[in-house]
């Protein structure tokens, strides 16, 4: 039994930015900055084809460690992008979430989110989380040492609820862009029964094509949960409270 259902949930790791600039030679920021129009475009195409949730990597627990040169550009780029951007998504409907360790980012950094995520609290169209100095083992330890300090048991359940993206579903369909087959530390507990797809794109040049592609390869698959083929309902996805 195949999906034929869209995804309500899509998770993208957005690689490919430096490669896209350097085969222009072009400095590296340069492939961040259009990997800025890159999410712009594949938000607006995610909302019309009825995806829900959008949660994209923009920067990683281990990013720190790129040269310094590149790490102050994608701060400021982060910074002049939210502010540039925000009241457009905002009239477009999206409602911005910032996921990650708030912990050593920039008094205007966490200004540029906290005002993002306040003038846009109220849309429903489209949810977009924005992975932010964020890690999947980050988010794990987090959690159980919320659940631990809450004095719960170390619970599934528990622990899903004071996980990072508690708010949303678990991505039924993540994506990679870049050529490379890797999680990297990407949503790791929620992306226990997602369904993956590699594009050779690079992040830059990923469109609306190339979206439909993933969406039509999702669609092909059969989703089991560990079961056996036909026990699941087409799409149905598997009941985790948040
Ligand atoms: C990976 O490509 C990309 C990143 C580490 C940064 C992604 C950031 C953006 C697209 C900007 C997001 C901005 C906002 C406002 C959300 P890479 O540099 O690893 O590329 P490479 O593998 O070709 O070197």
């Amino acid at each position: 039994m195949t999906n034929t259902s869209t995804p309500h949930h899509v998770a993208i790791v957005m690689d490919g930015n430096g490669r896209w600039a350097s085969r222009r030679f072009l400095p590296r920021i340069a492939g961040h900055k259009q990997g800025v129009d890159s999410l712009k475009r594949c938000a607006r195409a995610c909302d019309a084809r009825g995806i829900k949730v959008l949660t994209v990597f923009a920067f990683s627990s281990e990013n720190w460690q790129r040269p310094q040169e590149e790490v102050s550009g994608l701060m400021d780029l982060f910074a002049m992008a939210l502010g540039r951007e925000v009241p457009q998504l905002k009239s477009d409907g999206v409602q911005l979430r910032f996921i990650g360790d708030r912990q050593g980012l920039s008094g205007r950094v966490l200004k540029g989110i906290a005002q993002a995520e306040a003038a846009t609290v109220d849309n429903h169209k489209l949810i977009l989380n924005v992975c932010f100095n964020y890690g999947g083992r980050w988010d794990i330890v987090q959690a159980a040492a919320r659940v631990a300090a809450q004095g719960l048991a170390m619970t599934e359940q528990h622990l899903n609820q004071a996980m990072a993206l508690a708010h949303v579903p678990d991505p039924e369909l993540v994506i990679r862009t870049g050529g490379e087959q890797r999680v990297s530390n990407f949503l790791l507990w929620q992306s226990a029964y997602s369904e993956f797809f590699f594009s050779d794109k690079l992040w830059p040049d990923f469109d609306e094509a190339e979206l439909d592609l993933a969406i039509q390869s999702f669609g092909a698959r059969e989703r089991r949960f560990g079961k056996v083929s036909g026990q699941n309902e087409a799409g149905a996805a598997p009941t985790v409270p948040n």
